[in-house]
């Protein structure tokens, strides 16, 4: 039995990886599945897309790699984080949909709480912000909209859970219902001082703890799946959330290292080891993994929008008809004009978090065409990144992420990674393999199973494949991103 089975359930598809013993993937397959807008603002995914996409890209990587289910060893579970579900425990029927963490839905609610002066509480022990982000507002709205749920959760009839819980719970035929600390992490009910669900916020947000899941170790025994799914029961042994697996496929494990994915959104983790860093800069404090009882802490970052800018490019503009396309646009664009974008379409996140704000675009001329707004969607990223590691710095020293290791999806484009370094004013590492989250799973699930080796020795495999070095001048990096500054405070103010 050599082989691990990595399952990544993200906000806009599903994939699994099969990877080997030495933790090379030899097999994966994806699957795209439908996003549901039922109003502005919100977002829902329909529970059986997310088990079908899941279930079928397993079975799809398993047979691509011809592999036998006796040769797969343990199962690893990464998620997108923070998005809601709510389900029968008895017949597995979800009551809703599931909530998005990029909906918005319950805003004013968390307006009200923060009116209210919860906010300061609420951060002390969570680490967040009153945010529609997190999960703990939207249980809250399932409770209170869907007739009759509060009553069935005090009565322990439901089950909340986080992506990864919701899959456990599907793979073992409803036999586990647990996560692990980096989901918990993100619930806004979660101590995580104490790792411990937080009973005077959940009475506060009214939310009956029977339908809480059990808080286990990243790498851990999460339950076998069924045996009728692949065919043998296979173990469960690693669990967390998506930008968590990164850092650990990042091999972030010692304090000041911090990495940045750019999938539809951009998070960055700063590796704060055993210290929980209170954040003055409006970051989030949350766990970057728990190994062995032991929490590892981190500062967080979160931009909604990064690889979804490309998508607006593509599906929205339609100046591109495929990603890969935006690079040469935006090197073909007019040096002369500085056009920017702020793409808040769903709000800003890290560190104005304004649910409320929308996208604005400035400096056009008569001459502003698709290679200009091409360039402004690509450096939009850069900018949001460098207003994320200038929280940090502030928060933990001038040491943090003194080089950035990036992943996702848009770190293929050369020119992107480039005016990263260059508006970063600091070293930018891509990979040799850039499909850390599902590797950061593998490697959690290979851990618990004995296969893998142990963190230091896995640091050591981290192999560079390029490093992007700033080449602009101090001066215009500093006047381009003062000007950056301005369009965003404009377009908070509109
Ligand atoms: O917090 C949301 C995040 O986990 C989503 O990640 O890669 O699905 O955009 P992704």
């Amino acid at each position: 039995m050599t082989h691990i089975l990595s399952i990544d359930q993200g906000t806009t598809s599903s994939r699994a990886i099969l990877f080997d013993e030495g933790l090379r993937p030899v097999a994966q397959a994806q699957e795209e599945f439908p996003q549901h807008y039922p109003r502005p603002g919100w977002v829902e995914h329909d529970p059986s897309d997310l088990w079908a996409t899941v279930a079928g890209t397993a079975r799809a990587a398993i047979e691509k790699a011809g592999v036998a289910a006796t040769d797969i060893v343990a199962i690893g579970i990464t998620n997108q984080r923070e998005t809601t579900l709510i389900w029968d425990r008895a017949t597995g029927e979800p009551i809703h949909r599931a909530i998005v963490w990029q909906d918005r839905r319950t805003a004013d609610g968390c307006a009200a709480l923060k009116a209210a002066g919860h906010e300061p509480m609420i951060t002390a022990r969570t680490g967040l912000l009153l945010d529609p982000y997190f999960s703990g507002s939207k249980i809250k709205w399932l409770l209170d909209t869907i007739p009759g749920a509060r009553d069935r959760a005090r009565r322990g009839e439901l089950a909340f859970g986080t992506v990864d819980s919701f899959l456990i719970w599907k793979l073992t035929g409803g036999r586990v219902h647990a996560t692990d600390a980096t989901n918990a992490a993100r619930t806004l009910i979660f101590n995580i001082a104490t790792g411990e669900w937080d009973a005077e916020i959940c009475a506060l947000l009214d939310i009956p703890m029977a339908i809480l899941p059990e808080v286990r170790d990243c790498a851990a025994f999460f339950g076998t799946t069924r045996a009728d799914l692949f065919g043998r029961e296979i173990p469960i042994l690693g669990v967390a959330g998506d930008q968590q697996a990164a850092t650990v496929g990042q091999a972030c494990f010692s304090p000041g290292m911090m990495k940045s994915t750019y999938g539809t959104g951009c998070f960055a983790l700063l590796n704060t080891g055993a210290d929980r860093v209170p954040s003055q800069n409006r970051l989030l404090t949350t766990i970057a993994y728990r190994l062995e009882g032991r929490t590892t802490y981190a500062l967080e970052g979160s931009i909604f929008i990064a690889g979804a800018v490309v998508q607006w490019l593509r599906d929205g503009l339609k100046i591109i008809r495929e990603a890969g396309e935006t690079q040469a646009l935006a090197s073909a664009a007019d040096p002369a004009q500085e056009v920017v974008l702020v793409p808040a379409f769903t709000g800003l996140g890290a560190p104005y978090w304004r649910p409320d704000c929308r996208g604005a675009v400035y400096g056009l001329t008569r001459n502003s065409g698709q290679a200009e707004l091409a360039r402004a969607a690509l450096e939009s990223v850069g900018y949001q990144t460098r207003d994320l590691l200038e929280a940090m710095r502030a928060d933990w020293g001038g040491a943090a992420g003194g080089v950035l290791r990036v992943d996702g999806g848009m770190t293929a484009s050369d020119w992107t990674m480039q005016f990263l370094a260059d508006i970063l004013g600091a070293p930018v590492d891509r990979p040799v393999v850039t499909e850390t989250t599902a590797l950061g799973a593998a490697y959690l699930a290979g851990l618990k199973a004995g296969i893998c080796p142990d963190p230091t020795a896995f640091q050591q495999s981290w192999a560079l494949e390029r490093r992007f070095s700033p080449k602009m001048d101090a001066e215009t990096r500093d006047r381009r991103y003062a000007r950056w500054g301005r369009a965003v405070t404009a377009t908070m103010s509109v």
